[in-house]
């Protein structure tokens, strides 16, 4: 196993370009299946998540061509069913998309129950409920599920909860149901957007996406498009949290601002200077960062995936911070590293108390998810001394040429590989 090795101290500094959105292109690339025909996707990150995506869709018979290092044909044509026997589905949380693709193409769908982070129960009942009120039959059992339907008749579905992923999943499954569809209660990230807008480009008829009110009117038929993935909100709050714990002076470019407006706002409540030039934001230190309290929401609140990288960033700045963990029940887990690099947080069921000084200290520490991971990095460049980070395929998971990112902004890291 790879390990990163990292001298704190250094100031970041340079310019960072973000890759494309691992969350939007998790959701894309199943949804060119709905198609029978080729769609080609750009801006599409090279990490490990959608490595896995690729092998799942030619293991039922797509047909996928690389285009350059970011962009790719797929061609849905020749799938006749989706009936996974292998086991490509545990290793991504975002596999559950092939759920609501092959209902609406297919009627049927069998395979394995997705994996992910483990950051909780993360339950799958939202999807079902929406997929059942469409009219579908949903079995789980053995670690497999199995979705069936004679029809899809569209049909009005309330989200107790702004679930992103059930969000997505009805959305794609209602646009072959007949008729109306209305999600209320949807989530409104900004992937919800992207994935309705190359819905849309393929010829679907959704509208309200980014709205709580999302209206699918059911088509007969797709066809392919050109579409390019937008940029990732979270790789680039990580590169902005990383500029503020380093006390550094970065561009974060190829981005929406907006989608980055929940981070930004945080930042200059803690007092870093941050100018917006169309898409891109110059994130730069300008006087001693005061804590500030952070609730974690859906968008356009703070997002959850930033929660870890924020948490180091309050650890290493004097003074007392909470924060709240309003999305997932589990996600303090990597709080247990942070520790053992002098971080003196207390967890109390969902909220961190942390109590922030100058310098957390270099030591030994274990990535456990994606976004704990990319913690442990901003920790390893704030800390004195050296920073061992082992289990880093989490970080592949998630981020594009992460290490390369980091040492061009000037930080000392390197990636052993054993
Ligand atoms: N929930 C339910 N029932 C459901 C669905 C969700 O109780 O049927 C609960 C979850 O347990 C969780 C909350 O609702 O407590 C939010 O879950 P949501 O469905 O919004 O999240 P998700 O679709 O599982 C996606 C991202 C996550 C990101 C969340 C929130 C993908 C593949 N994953 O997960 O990304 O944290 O939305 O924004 O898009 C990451 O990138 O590191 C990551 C974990």
């Amino acid at each position: 196993m790879s390990k990163f090795i990292i001298e704190g101290g250094a100031k970041l500094k340079g310019k960072v370009n973000i890759s494309g959105f691992k969350n939007a292109t998790l959701a894309i690339i199943p949804s060119t299946i709905l198609c029978k025909d080729k769609c080609i996707i750009e801006n599409i990150p090279m990490i490990e998540d959608v490595k896995v995506y690729k092998e799942i869709l030619y293991s039922i018979g797509a047909e996928i061509e690389m285009i350059d290092e970011n962009s790719m044909m797929v061609d849905t044509s020749n799938i006749s069913e989706i009936n996974i026997l292998n086991e490509l589905p545990r290793k991504i949380r975002g596999s559950y998309y092939m759920w609501g693709v092959g209902l609406g193409r297919f009627k049927h769908v069998s395979m394995p129950l997705p994996g992910g982070c483990a950051i909780g129960d993360r339950p799958f009942d939202y999807h079902i409920k929406g997929f059942e009120a469409l009219g579908a039959k949903v079995v789980i059992g053995d670690d497999k599920i199995t979705l069936d339907a004679d029809r899809l008749i569209g049909a009005k579905i309330y989200l107790d909860f702004a679930s992103v992923g059930a969000t997505i999943n009805i959305m794609m499954c209602a646009v072959y149901a007949e008729g109306i569809t209305t999600i209320e209660n949807a989530a409104k990230e900004p992937h919800i957007v992207d994935t309705a807008n190359f819905l849309n480009a393929m010829g679907a008829d959704i509208k309200g996406a980014g709205t709580d009110i999302i209206r699918i009117n059911g088509v007969t038929e797709l066809k392919g498009c050109t579409y390019g993935v937008i940029p990732d909100q979270i790789e680039a709050g990580t590169y902005m949290i990383a500029a503020a714990a380093t006390q550094g002076d970065i561009i974060i470019d190829g981005i929406i601002p907006k989608h980055l407006e929940p981070i930004t706002a945080k930042l200059i409540e803690m007092g870093m200077g941050i100018e917006e030039y169309g898409d891109s934001l110059r994130v730069y230190y300008k006087q001693k960062l005061v804590p500030v309290n952070v609730k974690t929401l859906p968008y356009p609140g703070f997002p959850t995936d930033l929660q870890q990288p924020m948490a180091v960033l309050l650890s290493s700045i004097e003074g007392n911070s909470i924060i709240e963990e309003s999305i997932y029940e589990d996600r303090f887990k990597y709080i247990q590293e942070l520790k053992k690099m002098g971080a003196d947080i207390e967890v109390n069921g969902r909220i961190a108390h942390i109590k922030g000084k100058e310098h957390l200290c270099g030591s030994t520490v274990k990535a456990m998810d994606l976004r704990a991971g990319a913690a442990l990095i901003v920790a390893g460049l704030v800390s004195k001394g050296i920073t061992e980070i082992t289990d880093i395929h989490h970080m592949d998971r998630g981020y594009e040429n992460i290490e390369n990112k980091f040492m061009n902004l000037g930080a000392n890291i390197k990636r052993i590989k054993d």
